[in-house]
């Protein structure tokens, strides 16, 4: 039977899924039934220092559903990162810690673009027991005017001090969590890994417009009449999440090794968390699909890996990581394999028409011909 646990940046977590930050963290009692239904780890909600100048709207999301089946495919969220209060947070993951004491709890943090303040909040988060940080350089709607979130997180120069800032303070495993919303995801991430980062996280939502309600001609998700673009995310992003974490994974196995990629974005089944896997991720999140579906979630998807690692012969983890990356070429390089194998293909099937003259029986008569042709 195939093994799920995984050890990410020395954190043993009993299988590779993991609660994304969002609603599935939103306080104690969510996240310790996460531990109950056997989540490998949990990040928490976004939190900061200042919570009371966090002020949510409602409604904050928008879904989008197949035509047939009307299952929800596509979500879109306009909410912003925790509203509850900093020292509550402290207490809270203090008596986690002090329940769950073998389990993985991360803090997701976000703070101004202020060295006190970033310090100030990996030192009180880590004095009170979290296993490790994962910077929130990327929610692309919130809290732009305090340059928060994606503003510094599409900054490679930002991501890079911001991060040498947590690093210099940090005691436990951080982690760089990205935007999708830039043209090359490899800069940002480089510039957190040149800063000491242990890990990159990816991606978090895609900048989006829901649609537009054909009665009232409002856009959505609509608060008073009026909206904001907001963060795209479930099922729909999962082909642009992979090409990302793909890009993320080749870069470090170039020039990070060693450092690690928590893949993120419209996982809802092993399946999913297996492509993720396959492409260098070391850990996969879930978010929406939580949402979707509850947390018992984690026991179908477990099983699902599990089996898919039977099929191949895969005892561990560690065994089909980053193993698909192998087959990514240009498209120059493609039209140049293509046309060797077609090549080979010919001089195959060439191969097998050439027949002595005596076994010559006529039906083939014409291939026969072509085969000892050259042009
Ligand atoms: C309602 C909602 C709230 C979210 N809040 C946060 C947040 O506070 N911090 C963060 O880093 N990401 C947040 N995210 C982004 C998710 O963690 C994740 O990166 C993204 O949704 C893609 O994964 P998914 O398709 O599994 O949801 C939020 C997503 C949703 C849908």
């Amino acid at each position: 039977m195939a093994d799920l646990t995984t050890t990410v940046n020395g954190l043993l977590m009993p299988n590779p899924f993991v609660i994304g930050s969002g609603p599935p963290g939103t306080n104690a009692n969510v996240i310790g039934k996460a531990f109950d239904e056997g989540w490998g780890a949990v990040i928490a909600k976004t939190i900061s220092l200042e919570a009371e100048k966090v002020i949510n709207v409602q409604p904050r999301y928008a879904r989008l559903r197949s035509r047939d089946s009307k299952e929800i495919f596509g979500w879109e969220n306009i909410e912003l990162i925790s509203d509850r209060s900093f020292d509550v947070w402290m207490d809270e993951f203090k008596s986690l810690k002090d329940k769950y004491p073998e389990r993985i709890l991360i803090a997701s943090i976000m703070e101004e673009y202020r060295k006190d303040a970033w310090c100030e909040i990996v030192e009180r988060c880590q004095d009170v027991g979290v296993n490790a940080f994962e910077l929130n350089l990327s929610c692309p709607h919130g809290l732009p005017e305090r340059k928060m979130g994606s503003a510094m997180g599409v900054n490679p120069d930002l991501v890079e001090e911001v991060t040498g800032w947590v690093m210099s303070v940090a005691k436990v495993p951080v982690w760089a969590k990205m935007t999708p919303n830039v043209t090359r995801i490899e800069d940002p991430s480089a510039a957190a890994l040149r800063a000491g980062a242990d890990g990159i996280s990816a991606i978090n939502t895609i900048r989006c417009v829901l649609g537009v309600d054909l009665k009232t001609l409002r856009p959505e998700p609509s608060v008073e009449g009026y909206t904001t673009p907001g963060g795209y995310s479930c099922q729909a992003v999962k082909p642009i999440a992979l090409r990302n974490c793909m890009e993320i994974a080749t870069l470090m196995r170039t020039d990070f090794p060693g450092r690690t990629l928590s893949g993120i974005g419209g996982i809802e089944t092993g399946h999913d968390a297996a492509e993720f896997l396959l492409l260098g991720s070391d850990c996969v999140q879930v978010c929406t699909g939580v949402m979707k579906m509850g947390y018992k979630m984690v026991k179908p998807m477990m099983d699902e890996l599990a089996s898919f690692m039977d099929g191949h012969g895969f005892n561990s983890i560690d065994e089909f990581k980053g193993y698909s990356l192998q087959f990514f070429r240009t498209h120059a390089e493609l039209v140049a394999i293509q046309a060797e194998a077609r090549e080979k293909k010919k001089a195959e099937h060439d191969a097998q028409m050439i027949r002595e003259d005596a076994q010559w029986t006529g039906d083939d008569f014409v291939d026969q011909s072509d085969a000892l042709s050259r042009g």
